[in-house]
């Protein structure tokens, strides 16, 4: 049976689509294991320190000459998330993390400031910071931060208390009435925030070295995804949408790895909306039948890494069942192949207009593409967003499902390079065999690649249906031979 989970259909089919650099991994995808958790600690803590170099950079950067985060245990400031150590689960007291540009060192050791420091430097450009951090729940806090800024002289402290950025606004409201208190004149006329590519470019830059792990959770998140799209969890006719969520809530447990939200698993319905399947799936989960095409919604968590993953499975009806697809090898209805064919177009209209898009805005890179999709007669929705640290995570975002001209805000930011990005979007494509239209949504990873300049998918992308072959059937010679 295990051979089953190998077997895709291929799916790929327009010259487009045909002239791309091969993406859809040909071997059958893998379970990665988690190292120890002290193991896992080491390479988190790696990466956080790899991520703090580029701190001098930011500063300089957004003319930022304090940055300023402070938070009491359990109201952390969003940032703080992400400038932790893997063996602190909250901030405690009250944390105070102020950075300033270049080498205060000297005055981290003076008496009158406790504080721990830490200098950064930058190894591209040389440039340096130094971060000071207090652990502390008495007035002395405000003493000695006055003490830090009256050397440093900061005329913007930066503070993370923007109005509809999250990642640059994660000062609570109470702290900051407690900053300006506690810092009084002239400090507290001297926060600002009015520069929230700061925190975002910071929570959004996913260092070099977090890409190997990256690749492993993305092939971890495609290994249980065809596993759940198999006769070994699904017998149609009795199985349903729910029970292979919970199986894919349980096989992530058993691999000590969670997930950022609850899978969702749905039948794409010939003709009906895909929204409209999933928000049903929701309230009373379907019972899976032969001839369905299934979608899951699948993302993993883990290393403080976040995945998100849409595919496509077709329940594949026995030899003699009326809806088995006669056309020759083909296991999958051909209207449904130029479905999936369609969204990989899209796939790709959307990758390469990021590629040539570094510093342009979201709304922008959404224009063009929809100009393509306009030109071509490309029916469909685009709606990709940032990914790494969260599941949605900071950066700009590339429409939403409901707003395809512009995204008020969060599409307006620039697309910076260095980040991962979910590619998510669906396309809808007349289907023959069902007289219907049907919705083919996807969703896959990206990163950037420096040396290219190029975004690249992380694992790959879905341009097979996953198979529930029918009992007793396996992969046949045919299909062996067309994976050549
Ligand atoms: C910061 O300055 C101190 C001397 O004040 C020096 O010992 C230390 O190496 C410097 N650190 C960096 C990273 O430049
Ligand atoms: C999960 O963690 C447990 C306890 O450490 C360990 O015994 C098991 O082998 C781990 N499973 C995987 C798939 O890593
Ligand atoms: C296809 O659907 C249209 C309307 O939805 C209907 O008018 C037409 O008769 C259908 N064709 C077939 C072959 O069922």
């Amino acid at each position: 049976m295990l051979i089953a989970t190998l077997i895709f259909a291929l799916a790929a089919g327009t010259e487009s689509v045909l002239a791309s650099a091969r993406t859809s991994p040909t071997a059958a995808p893998q379970y990665h294991t988690l190292p120890s958790l002290r193991d896992q600690a080491a390479v988190q803590d790696a990466w956080r320190a790899e991520r703090k170099t580029i701190i001098p950079g930011l500063l300089e950067k957004h003319g930022a000459d304090a940055w300023l985060m402070s938070q009491r245990e359990y109201a952390e400031d969003t940032v703080f998330w992400s400038l932790k150590a893997a063996t602190q689960f909250s901030s405690r007291r009250r944390t105070t993390i102020l950075y300033v540009p270049g080498n205060s060192s000297v005055l981290g050791r003076s008496a009158a400031v406790t504080a721990r420091t830490q200098v950064l430097a930058d190894p591209a450009s040389g440039l340096t910071a130094t971060e000071f951090y207090w652990i502390d729940n008495t007035p002395g806090l405000w003493t000695e931060m006055q003490a830090v800024l009256a050397a440093v002289d900061p005329a913007r402290i930066v503070i993370n208390a923007a109005e509809d950025l999250a990642f640059s606004s994660g000062m609570h409201a109470g702290e900051l009435a407690a900053v300006k208190r506690g810092l009084g004149s002239p400090w507290a006329g001297r926060l600002v925030s009015d520069t929230p590519l700061l925190a975002i470019e910071f929570v959004a830059t996913m260092v070099p070295s977090r890409l190997e792990w990256y690749r492993r959770l993305q092939e971890t998140a495609w290994a249980v995804i065809s596993e759940a799209f198999s006769s070994r969890v699904v017998a149609p006719g009795s199985t349903t949408t729910a029970d292979v969520e919970w199986w894919m809530r349980d096989r992530l447990q058993a691999q000590n790895m969670t997930t950022w939200f609850q899978p969702s698993v749905s039948v794409i319905p010939p003709g009906g909306s895909f929204f409209g399947a999933q928000a049903d799936a929701l309230t009373s989960a379907a019972t899976i039948q032969y001839g369905d095409m299934l979608h899951v919604d699948f993302g993993i968590t883990a290393l403080g890494l976040n995945t998100d993953t849409q595919h496509l499975g077709y329940v594949v009806p026995p030899a003699g069942h009326p809806l088995r697809a006669t056309s020759g090898k083909d296991l999958v209805p051909a209207g449904l192949r130029k479905g999936l064919a369609a969204g990989n177009r899209l796939q790709d209209l959307t990758r390469n207009t990021m590629s040539r898009s570094i510093g342009r805005s979201g709304n922008e890179i959404l224009q063009d593409c929809r100009a393509v999709m306009d030109r071509e007669g490309w029916k469909g929705l685009l709606y990709s967003h940032a990914i790494g640290d969260w599941g949605h995570a900071a950066g700009a975002v590339i429409g939403m499902t409901n707003l395809q001209d512009a995204v008020p805000v969060l599409g307006d930011l620039p697309l910076l390079a260095n980040m991962y990005y979910s590619v998510e979007l669906l396309a809808e494509v007349f289907v023959d065999e069902y007289n219907a239209t049907m919705t083919f949504p996807l969703e896959e990873d990206i990163y950037w690649n420096s040396a290219t300049s190029t975004w690249e998918w992380v694992y790959g992308r879905q341009e097979k249906f996953h198979l529930v072959l029918p009992e007793g059937e396996s992969a046949g010679p045919a299909l062996a031979l067309e994976e050549l």
